[in-house]
């Protein structure tokens, strides 16, 4: 049965499907994505916001996503699907301690009811490995190396950093760590640009597509380099509000536009369960 509503669809077609039929029934529809620009992946950006575009309420233990979309099923679906169908995951190192210590970026954690059908899309139609190589970025290199991401046999995870970085990191042991790969980049204030990290994950580690799944800090900076294809955005019927002290970032953080340069999305498919949106959007950057 379908676990979302397809209301508009203009996403560019094929006469292939590209999603194996179970999923194309929980999907009322089917996914495909253009293939990758020259020279880095194609980047594909995922978020759930309140009506009011908060992607945290920054309450310890009620800080992620799940939150925000109120565990809603068909979000926890999309997030599954997005990332049975990237090569790898690219997540700021602040969302990383924003979870919880045994979190795994991996199809199944957010919808264990498709497991299966994430791995035969997956492992019998993309031919790709059974779990997305996870990408952790962190100009400090401060991260709490006892994380599930760092230690579970069967999930890749490379850590992009500065040279300072890569040294906290040496010296708390991540180099002994045989599922962690750490890959420096030059810096300027502690801050490496986007484009080099795509250009690395493309021409170093292989990656044709990538889900970038925030935070807004990361996010803000990808959509600035124009290193941003396309967006998903779960919109959740709730409302967060906020006082002048609280702290409730947004879907972008660290990073402001103005009119003329904001950039712009073109409405691809939108899809509804019961009062969630889920949108698909085209970024489009102005000359
Ligand atoms: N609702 C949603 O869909 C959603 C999605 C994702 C995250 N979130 C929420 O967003 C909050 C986290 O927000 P955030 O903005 O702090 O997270 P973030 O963007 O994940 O992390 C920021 C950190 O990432 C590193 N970083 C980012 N860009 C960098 C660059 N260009 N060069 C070097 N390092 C860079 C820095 O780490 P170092 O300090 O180590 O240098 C920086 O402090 C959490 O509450 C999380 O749950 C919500």
């Amino acid at each position: 049965m379908a676990l979302v509503r397809t209301l508009i669809d203009r996403a560019q077609s094929d006469s292939e499907p590209a999603l194996p039929p179970g999923l194309i029934e929980l999907y009322d529809g089917d996914l495909h994505f253009p293939r990758s620009p020259a020279e880095r992946p194609f980047v594909i950006a995922n978020f759930v916001t309140t009506l009011d575009g908060v992607v945290s309420y920054e309450i310890k233990g009620q800080a992620g996503g799940s939150t925000v979309s109120g565990s809603d099923p068909a979000d926890g679906f999309i997030v599954g699907l997005l990332r049975a169908s990237a090569d790898a995951v690219i997540v700021g190192a602040g969302t990383v301690h924003a979870t919880s210590p045994e979190a795994l970026w991996i199809p199944e954690c957010t919808y264990p009811a498709a497991k299966l059908l994430f791995r035969e899309y997956r492992v019998n139609v993309l031919h790709k490995p059974e779990y997305p190589l996870l990408v952790v970025v962190s100009g400090s290199g401060r991260l709490e190396l006892e994380r599930a991401v760092f230690r579970t046999p069967g999930v890749r995870t490379v850590v992009i950093t500065t040279s300072a970085g890569s040294d906290v990191l040496a010296a708390a042991g991540a180099t002994k760590l045989p599922s962690v790969q750490i890959h420096v980049l030059d810096a300027k204030s502690g801050t490496m640009a986007p484009m080099a990290m795509l250009r690395l994950l493309y021409a170093q580690l292989g990656v044709r597509r990538l889900l970038h799944e925030g935070g807004p800090t990361l996010f803000g900076q990808f959509l600035e380099a124009e290193a941003v294809d396309e967006l998903f955005l779960t919109l959740s019927p709730q409302i967060a509000g906020r006082k002048g002290d609280t702290i409730r970032p947004a879907l972008v953080e660290g990073m402001e536009f103005m009119p003329d340069r904001a950039p712009g999305f073109q409405l691809l498919s939108v899809k509804q369960r019961a009062e969630h949106l889920y949108l698909r959007y085209d970024c489009v950057f102005r000359e």
